[in-house]
């Protein structure tokens, strides 16, 4: 009987689905990742991994599979976790969730622009504190939205959904992206396209939703800063490296730039003392896609995928 191994536990139904599809399954019941060290052994007796965000499916991974691992099926949209080009050597598919996550991370990425622009934690824990003590005309003022420019970078279904969330606000929206929309879809979602350096330079609020690939790897660095208003929030829920995590300290601590939410980081789950400590930036987990309809979507669709590998077929989200 096939083996499919997951390296942490997810929604229930992906397990359902794959033991009513007559395949053996194991899950790491245990409330933390696994090493790198037991998940090459699991390599190396597995049909299919699945496997999260945080599990780093390197070359060494990948080799140990070589021969009876046919597919590692990614609970997450992005893949920048695991060795693409390796996998395609050894012919194993590499999968993950597009589509269905789209629409709650674009939501969080908007949770986290209003709750920076209008200082909602902040307000939340001065009142929690007990230092409200009547209503002042300079208490916790921040920015208005509509109206604004948003920038987006990246504009793939995350982003367009990001967009699409814009029009109610009447906002302006610039988008950057390596191939253009087509003028119809332009048109559609109310977007206009701008090169990088032109929408960093007019955008108000600046919203992430790129994968991380060499190209976009610290995509926002000195340069990028430079160039910002000095009242731009940006919001990230893209991946932590496409900005460059120092730089983005140095202009928050500076009060060069208004603010920023973030659910992603340079080296997650590490995060910065400094960046704790700034007033001016929202932080959440990475909890983009973390809905209960969403991750209930996910697991199916990390499901369906090992069941197309192992009967020999290419999996629906391959990504390659
Ligand atoms: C993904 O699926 O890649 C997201 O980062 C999850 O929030």
């Amino acid at each position: 009987m096939p083996k499919v191994s997951f390296t942490y536990e997810i929604p229930e139904i992906a397990e359902k689905k794959l033991k009513d599809a007559g395949f053996d399954v194991w899950v790491n019941r245990e409330e933390r990742t696994l090493t790198h060290e037991e998940i090459i052994n699991l390599a190396k007796e597995s049909d299919a991994l699945i496997t999260l965000l945080s599990d780093n499916i390197n070359k060494e991974v990948l080799e140990a599979g070589k021969g009876k691992l046919k597919v590692v099926s990614n609970y997450a949209v992005g893949y920048n976790n695991i060795d693409v080009e390796s996998a395609k050597e050894f012919s194993i598919y590499v999968t993950n969730t597009p589509g269905v996550l789209s629409d709650a991370t674009a939501d969080l990425a908007w949770a986290l622009l209003f709750a920076v622009a209008r200082k909602i934690v902040e307000s939340d824990k001065f009142v929690r504190e007990g230092k409200f003590i009547g209503w002042r005309p300079q208490l916790f003022l921040g920015y208005d939205i509509k109206g604004k420019t948003l920038g987006i970078i990246g504009m793939g279904r995350i982003g367009k959904e990001m967009a699409k969330r814009a029009l109610g606000f009447d906002m302006k929206v610039l988008y950057y992206k390596r191939n253009r929309l087509s003028e119809a879809e332009e048109k559609e979602l109310n977007v206009e396209y701008a090169p990088l350096e032109e929408l960093i330079k007019k955008s108000d609020y600046i919203s992430l939703h790129t994968p991380l690939t060499p190209e976009t790897h610290h995509l926002l660095d000195e340069k990028e800063f430079s160039m910002m208003k000095p009242n731009v929030i940006i919001i990230n829920t893209a991946r932590g490296p496409v900005i460059n995590e120092k730089v983005l300290i140095k202009y928050l601590k500076e009060g060069k730039i208004a603010g920023a939410g973030l659910d992603v980081y340079e080296e997650e789950p590490k995060i910065p003392e400094e960046l704790l400590k700034l007033d001016n930036v929202v932080l959440t987990p990475h909890t983009g896609s973390a809905t209960f309809e969403t991750r209930d979507k996910m697991a199916e669709m990390v499901a369906d995928n090992v069941i197309a590998a192992l009967k020999g077929e290419v999996p629906p989200n391959n990504v390659y």
